[in-house]
């Protein structure tokens, strides 16, 4: 793998501007221009030699004036060749045309299937696995992507376009190696829709020996983003064992284009791809934040049961924690092995939180973004989820995203449990009740429910402990997907 940051000095310098005179076509030229010559000769030789008996000198003189037009037109058909080649170079590279990133008649429906990003281009897409775009590859007819500006208010300032490494556009930086280049409809910031905008790479990676990208490039609508949460760089930075550089185009201008030489594009989330290609790519996550954060598999006592009540603040956090910890304590107090823990999502940090899912078998938790590490616990491990009044009826599909999130990574959901308390909502539309009424609403409790709940759970993981500790555990972080390329940076 190049290292990242000798890749960008590289790509910092500028390119000497790739010609058409290749050296296949020198000499595709010279082949030409001898055969020519050959041919000539051919025709000339008679006329040479022929007639043995009249004055030689003359015959000579003749055959040498030949030789000398012959030569002459030679070299101007030659010349009319290169300037032939010249100026096809010069059209191909003036006929680069770009595009805008986002393309306004897609904006009713920029999720869909032809998103707004780079909506001249298909996606390569085979059932189950990826989808993805890549540069250069046989549905670009080997040409390289482009892209100039880059604009972070509106994506149609910034434009793409496709040119064949021959002939980049003029002024073209072409930056080396492997290009990652990511469009969220969302942001990279949310633990959530930034992780949903990096499985696909991750499952990219998989089908391609593991290769290591030498930089990142965001965007949101096709605006440029310079930087992703710091939750999702760890990640990202434990999944590919190293530094993650994301390209901001400083010092660019806004008509400088940029070519790269390998690019790979996803404006899609996982949602095309089968349930046994995600469980791979959160399988490989896992492993590597596992061994990024040095969790080591003594931690997981056997018979133990870690369980962890994930704690929000402000929005969506219980409205009397100090009860909640009280009845799920409780409960646990009655299992033997059973050890409770409770934490708050906004003081960990990345570390802490992967250590503590490492050692979580049941996780307790509002819904909301902290919930984004669920995928980091072992297998099978168990989730219970928590909502405030008013989000069954308003809040759509996207309510269920960590159900079907601890479902794609092998986790068991144990349902949820929906507040029926609090004000009713002061407005009449719904829309508006949800986003400023019940979205950020508190949380509060039933013991009753809770207790039974935690109970049930308790025992079938309790139950499973058993089983598993008859069969002995299988899990083992020393032997991730990938782990070649982490052991040079990482020896462990
Ligand atoms: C060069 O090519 C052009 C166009 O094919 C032709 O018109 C012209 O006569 C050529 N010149 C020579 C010197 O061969
Ligand atoms: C690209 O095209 C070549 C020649 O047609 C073929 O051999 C190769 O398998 C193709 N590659 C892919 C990835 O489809
Ligand atoms: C290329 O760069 C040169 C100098 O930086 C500038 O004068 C010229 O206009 C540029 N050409 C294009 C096509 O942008
Ligand atoms: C993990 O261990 C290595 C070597 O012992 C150390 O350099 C690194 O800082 C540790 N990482 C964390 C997150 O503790
Ligand atoms: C939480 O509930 C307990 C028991 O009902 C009560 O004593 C306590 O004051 C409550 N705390 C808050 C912050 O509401
Ligand atoms: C974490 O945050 C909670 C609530 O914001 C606070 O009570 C707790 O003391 C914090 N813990 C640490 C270790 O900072
Ligand atoms: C998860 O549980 C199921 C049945 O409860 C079991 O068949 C499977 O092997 C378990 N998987 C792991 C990774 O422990
Ligand atoms: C609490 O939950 C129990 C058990 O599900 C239920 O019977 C009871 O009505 C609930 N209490 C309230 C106040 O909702
Ligand atoms: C994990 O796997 C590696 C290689 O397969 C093996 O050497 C090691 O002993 C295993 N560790 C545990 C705890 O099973």
């Amino acid at each position: 793998m190049t290292n990242s940051l000798s890749s960008e000095v590289l790509a910092r310098k500028p390119q000497r501007p790739l010609s058409l005179y290749s050296p296949k076509i020198s000499i595709c030229l010279l082949v030409t221009c001898v055969t020519l010559f050959v041919l000539f000769q051919i025709q000339s030789l008679p006329t040479a030699l022929s007639p043995p008996a009249s004055a030689p000198s003359s015959s000579t003189w003749n055959s040498l004036q030949k030789w000398k037009s012959m030569i002459i037109s030679t070299a101007l058909t030659l010349k009319n060749c290169t300037d032939q080649l010249d100026s096809l170079d010069s059209k191909l590279r003036e006929s680069v045309t770009f595009l805008p990133l986002k393309d306004l008649r897609y904006a009713h429906a920029a999720q869909e299937g032809h998103t707004w990003f780079m909506s001249s281009m298909y996606d390569t897409y085979k059932k189950g696995e990826v989808q993805y775009q890549q540069f250069p590859s046989n549905s670009s007819k080997g040409r390289l992507l482009c892209i100039k500006g880059h604009d972070s208010h509106d994506g149609a300032w910034n434009s793409y376009a496709l040119a064949w490494p021959e002939a980049l556009p003029r002024n073209a930086t072409l930056m080396k190696g492997l290009t990652f280049i990511s469009n969220s409809h969302y942001n990279h910031d949310n633990l959530w829709h930034g992780l949903s905008a990096t499985v696909p790479f991750v499952a990219w990676r998989i089908k391609n020996e593991c290769a290591t990208p030498s930089r990142w490039i965001l965007y949101h609508w096709g605006e440029l983003r310079y930087k992703m949460g710091s939750w999702l760089k760890n990640l990202m930075e434990a999944t590919y064992s190293g530094t993650i550089n994301i390209q901001t185009f400083e010092g660019f201008g806004d008509d400088e284009p940029v070519c790269f030489e390998k690019a790979v594009v996803m404006r899609h989330d996982e949602g095309g791809m089968s349930g046994e290609n995600i469980m791979q790519v959160y399988d490989l996550i896992r492993c590597k934040a596992r061994v990024y954060c040095n969790v080591s598999l003594g931690d997981n006592i056997k018979g133990r049961i870690g369980m962890t009540l994930f704690m929000r603040t402000g929005a969506r956090s219980f409205s009397n924690e100090s009860e909640v910890v009280r009845i799920f304590t409780e409960e646990c107090r009655k299992v033997e092995g059973c050890q409770i823990m409770v934490a708050h999502s906004d003081n960990l940090t990345f570390c802490e939180q992967v250590q503590l899912m490492s050692s979580t078998d049941i996780l307790i938790s509002p819904h909301g973004a902290q919930l984004a590490n669920l995928f980091l616990m072992d297998k099978n491990s168990s989730v219970m989820e928590f909502y405030p009044k008013g989000w069954l009826k308003l809040a759509g599909v996207g309510q269920f995203v960590y159900k079907w999130m601890t479902i794609r990574s092998g986790m068991k959901h144990q349902g949820a449990w929906r507040d029926p308390d609090g004000e009713n909502c002061p407005y009449s539309e719904d829309g508006r009740c949800f986003l400023s009424f019940y979205k950020d609403g508190k949380i509060g409790y039933n013991e009753t429910y809770f207790a039974e709940w935690g109970r049930n759970v308790l025992s079938e993981v309790k139950r499973k402990k058993i089983e598993e500790s008859s069969q002995g555990r299988s899990t083992n972080n020393s032997q991730c997907m990938c782990a070649s390329v982490s052991s040079k940076i990482r020896q462990r």
